[in-house]
């Protein structure tokens, strides 16, 4: 596997503030900034602080990235695991004190029945399963407790008025896939990532999704361009 996400986190963390650029398979392309991937809970959003309540018990963090959501809850003594399929960005998360992380993909989850009773999906890290979704939420139920709680972040892809993304929405329907499914890779000065999947949902057809894999939504939390917070529950 290419890191390349995770030799932009390393480097922003020693030091190299370089923005990434997400490439889209119709050539939009976008720059991001790092630095939230390394913010402390004060600068966390309000539908991230919001829905960070919810999380207790034996957490996982999948997808941690720089560990800024995990380290949040190791402070304040929760028991949190965090993973990433990033080898890089476990290293930052261990370098950055985050004790307990594993490196793993979400479409293979190394964890035994009823191993946790909070599973993270920040950052739009919902659909980091793309088009595999349905499934990544069975397993999620199976690691989970009985009163186990998805707590994640995704964003209504119609929640826009970008011709870029309207035009993409109409693509994927002459390639009948979902509206919100986004083909994308990371690039970094001359890095170029493997292309992955990305699955933004609206609320109703999350409701959908979960009806078909036992998770029930208990809370939304929506904010700005279509992004909102979420709380799953069994
Ligand atoms: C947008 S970042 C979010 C990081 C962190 N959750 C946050 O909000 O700061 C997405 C992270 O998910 C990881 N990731 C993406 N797909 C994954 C997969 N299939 N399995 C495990 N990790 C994955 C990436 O390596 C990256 O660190």
């Amino acid at each position: 596997m290419k890191d390349v996400f995770g030799k932009a986190l390393m480097d922003y963390y020693n030091g190299d503030k370089t923005k990434i650029r997400i490439r889209r398979d119709d050539n939009y392309l976008d720059e991001e900034d790092l630095r939230i991937y390394f913010s402390d809970y004060d600068d966390f959003p309000e539908y991230e602080k919001e829905i960070l309540k919810y999380a207790d018990g034996k957490i996982l963090d999948i997808g941690c990235g720089a560990g800024r959501h995990s380290l949040f809850l190791q402070k304040k003594g929760c028991s949190v695991v965090g993973m990433d399929f990033s080898p890089l960005a476990i290293k930052v998360s261990t370098m950055r004190g985050l004790k307990n992380c594993v490196v793993s993909s979400a479409f293979y989850l190394p964890f035994k029945k009823n191993s946790f009773d909070s599973v993270l999906l920040m950052g739009n890290n919902f659909g980091i399963c793309g088009n595999n979704t349905k499934e990544f939420l069975r397993k999620i139920y199976s690691i989970t407790t009985k009163n186990g709680k998805i707590i994640a972040v995704s964003r209504n892809p119609e929640d826009t008025e970008k011709q870029e993304h309207l035009k993409y929405h109409e693509l994927n329907r002459k390639r009948n896939r979902p509206v919100g499914l986004v083909t994308i890779r990371i690039e970094y000065k001359n890095m170029v990532g493997n292309w992955f999947e990305l699955l933004m949902l609206s609320a109703e057809d999350l409701r959908i999704l979960c009806e078909s894999t036992g998770w029930r939504i208990e809370r939304i939390i929506e904010s700005e361009n279509g992004i909102y917070s979420m709380m799953l529950g069994k």
